[in-house]
């Protein structure tokens, strides 16, 4: 597929809109309730402009992070995703294939439908996300299976202790487990593409499509409801049992979901090596404070140098810029990087990350900064800032 039109982040939004289904379409785009998170999300950026300085001498530049003694080329990865084959055949390995090809960090759902097992075989190198429920021995269990996979970080999301009120995925018919109807298949019928392309070839290459990393084996089909149940145990998960894991997990242990201060807190005290700023794009607790938002008190609360990632609503070098400016060493994106590989697979999820590295580097010379690692809040709007972040600078 030809992407040289495809010139941000947007147009593939408008892409994939066009290509996917209106229930999958919206199972990707929305929020929940009234999605004053997911506006939320976008709308915050536009609160902050940036003070650029001049004459710097900017020929150098370099974008490159480090984070646990790994370099990365620009700081983007993709966020975790589930149920992402109703976008595109076998999408988890086309999004992990974009990350690895370009050296970023790639987050495997838990809800995802590749075997974490090929993934790591080839492309290999995934962060695996687990929803994890509050009972150790599944866990121990899940953890063994993430070790023999050779998974080196695991990510524990804490944001979703019970399903989120998706009104929008309600009203197009599209539940979890997955039930077919006439609606949806005359949704899929009016996007041929997508019934052969997706749907059909799913079906003929691997039957219907598994969860197949959620639980310690195989998990079931996404029509049919597994004995555990989708969410069982996870409102039984507490700090108690991330502290369990510390002693379990040999790997890096990061907390997604973190948007309090005083939980970044304990997650450095409980000895997580990282945490994910983030309101899970808008699709959990609706009304909940935009990531970036959230940061600058993150930002205080834990040592200097400990690693704080984000994501939410990033669709602009210049809003990476942002978030690095006020701490973030890693930003994820989920939409785009999906929408990304819904039109083009892995090299449309591939162009968008592309299209992300090209505007922070024009974006850091345009800013008067040759290393992304110099950038701080002095490249801010200081009377933006100030009222940002809710307290004299
Ligand atoms: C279709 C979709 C599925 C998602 N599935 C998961 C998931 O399985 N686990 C998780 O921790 N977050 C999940 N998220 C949230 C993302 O990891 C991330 O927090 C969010 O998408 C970032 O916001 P953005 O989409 O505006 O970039 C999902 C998001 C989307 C859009």
């Amino acid at each position: 597929m030809n992407l040289t039109p495809f010139l941000s982040l947007a147009d593939f939004e408008a892409a994939a809109r066009r290509t996917l289904p209106h229930a999958v379409y919206g199972y990707v785009f929305g929020g929940t309730e009234d999605s004053l998170s997911v506006k939320a999300n976008r709308a915050v950026f536009d609160r902050l402009g940036f003070r650029p300085r001049g004459l710097t001498g900017v020929a150098n530049r370099s974008q490159s992070v480090n984070v646990w003694g790994t370099e990365y080329p620009s700081p983007v990865g993709i966020a975790p995703m589930g149920v992402t084959a109703i976008c595109r055949y076998r999408c988890d390995m086309d999004l992990a294939v974009a990350a690895r090809s370009r050296g970023l960090p790639y987050v495997l759902s838990g809800a995802s439908n590749v075997a974490l097992e090929d993934i790591q075989e080839n492309p290999g190198g995934a962060w695996y996300q687990g929803y994890f429920p509050g009972d150790k021995q599944r866990l121990e269990r899940i953890v063994q299976r993430l070790l023999r996979a050779n998974v080196q970080v695991l990510v524990v999301t804490s944001d979703t202790p019970v399903a989120a009120n998706r009104e929008n995925n309600q009203r197009n018919g599209f539940t979890i487990p997955f039930r077919p109807s006439w609606r949806l298949l005359l949704d899929g019928m009016l996007h041929p593409s997508w019934s052969c392309g997706v749907f059909l070839k799913t079906l003929r290459q691997d039957g219907i499509p598994r969860f197949l990393n959620l639980y310690e084996e195989p998990g079931p089909a996404i029509t049919a409801e597994p004995e555990q149940g989708f969410r069982g145990g996870r409102d039984l998960l507490t700090w108690e049992h991330m502290s369990w894991l510390r002693d379990l997990w040999p790997g890096k242990l990061v907390v997604k979901g973190i948007m309090h201060p005083g939980d970044a807190e304990i997650a450095v005290k409980r000895g997580m090596d990282a945490v994910i700023v983030s309101n899970h794009g808008g699709r959990q607790l609706d009304g909940a404070m935009p990531a970036l938002a959230a940061l600058p008190g993150i930002k205080a609360a834990v040592p200097e140098d400990f690693p704080l990632m984000i994501d939410g609503g990033f669709r602009r070098g210049t809003d990476v810029l942002k978030a690095v400016a006020l701490g973030a060493r890693l930003v994820f994106i989920g939409r785009p990087a999906l929408y990304g590989a819904s039109v083009a697979g892995a090299e449309g999820a591939g162009k968008v990350l592309d299209i992300l590295r090209q505007e922070i580097d024009r974006n850091l010379a345009l800013l008067g900064c040759e290393n992304i690692n110099e950038l701080n809040t002095d490249y801010l709007d200081p009377v933006q800032l100030r009222s940002f972040i809710g307290r004299p600078l």
